[in-house]
């Protein structure tokens, strides 16, 4: 397959044409949307998430966030910024390695795990400019080694650390939601059965001479639970919707970026939002960035909270579940998978 040969990366680095199925088309791109562009002040919600189980004003702050933008900026969440950059470290150590060496990992054609650019689903997608590595990190026996990097070779033990502090993380975080609502504080986290899931994926936007005709990422949702976004350090691009505008996410140092994904959206009948999102790449600089999708355990079914349908907020949303397959065959047709979910 022509794109498993060329990562964006290399094509980044020696094309004087941009390859037309990198060039975005308004129509997947929610055209009618006005772009605010830099200038915009920040409006990201900041949260301490140190405060979160004694404040209450901290727990309402937590909770408009999560309703209005679905995102907010997690401070003081007990993750050394130290750690934080040895993380960086072993992502971008990754992606340095020659072109020859990381396709020892590259993931075959019709599976998400491995490296690679995007999946083609159909002829007219367009490609993201961004090439990746994804990873099942939980449950740990369903890791697949052989997608893992052997170089730097602390990779396996950092990412395994990290992803075990962010799974504590994800509790506090969804018992948070839960109590911020009134409910009993494991409601959330009951649906996610007995052992939850977590994929990582490493994302590398290399620069592009032609920023203005390609997006990093196209606009979607996550069809995660929660989405924990360790952002670069110096180099933004994320942007997120609101109110028919697009917001950039600013760096925050040492803070992380969480999202609410589509299963959150369904858990709570439509409650918190599963933002729309983005990603624009710059002429100058390589953006590297580590997003964690935290879900239920693979095959269960989610839906929304007994204690959130009543008669004057009836289920939004059936039972599902969320599989990878579903989500992707969703963004296949242009759907948001919490679209084919509503009642
Ligand atoms: C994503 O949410 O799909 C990627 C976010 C980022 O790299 O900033
Ligand atoms: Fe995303």
């Amino acid at each position: 397959h022509e794109s498993m040969n060329n990562q964006v990366q290399e094509i980044a680095a020696d094309c004087d044409q941009l390859p037309e199925r990198f060039i975005r088309k308004e129509d997947e791109e929610y055209s009618n949307i006005t772009n605010v562009g830099e200038s915009c002040p920040t409006k990201i919600p900041v949260i301490d998430v140190s405060l979160l189980a004694s404040s209450h004003s901290e727990l309402d702050k937590l909770k408009s966030a999560v309703t209005t933008w679905g995102c907010f900026q997690a401070i003081n969440h007990g993750i050394e910024g130290s750690f934080l950059d040895k993380v960086r470290e072993v992502s971008k150590l990754f992606f340095n390695l020659s072109a020859q060496e990381k396709k020892k990992y590259l993931r075959e054609e019709d599976s998400l795990e491995g490296y690679g650019n995007d999946m083609v689903l159909s002829d007219h997608q367009t490609l993201d400019w961004t090439d990746r590595l994804y990873l099942t990190v939980l449950p740990q026996d369903q890791q697949k080694l052989q997608f893992w990097p052997q170089n730097p070779t602390n990779f396996r033990e950092v990412v395994d650390e990290y992803c075990t502090k962010i799974e504590l993380m994800n509790e506090a975080i969804l018992k948070a939601l839960a109590r911020s609502l009134n409910l009993e504080e494991n409601c959330f986290l009951d649906q996610y059965g007995t052992t939850s899931s977590m994929m990582a994926r490493f994302n590398y936007y290399p620069p592009c001479s032609w920023p203005d005709k390609v997006l990093g990422v196209k606009p979607h949702s996550d069809g995660s639970a929660v989405t924990f976004l360790l952002q670069d350090k110096e180099v933004e691009g994320l942007q997120v919707l609101k109110d028919g505008q697009w917001f950039g996410v600013p760096i925050v140092p040492d803070a992380l970026t969480i999202n609410v994904g589509e299963q959150i959206e369904i858990m709570s009948n439509g409650i918190f939002k599963s933002p729309i999102h983005r990603v624009l790449v710059n002429s100058k600089n390589q953006r590297i960035t580590l997003a964690l999708f935290c879900m239920p355990q693979t095959e269960k079914d989610v839906g929304p909270v007994d204690g959130l349908i009543t008669d004057d907020t009836p289920r939004l949303y059936k039972n599902v579940t969320f599989s990878v397959d579903f989500y992707f065959k969703n963004y296949q047709q242009g759907m948001r998978s919490i679209d084919a979910c509503k009642i």
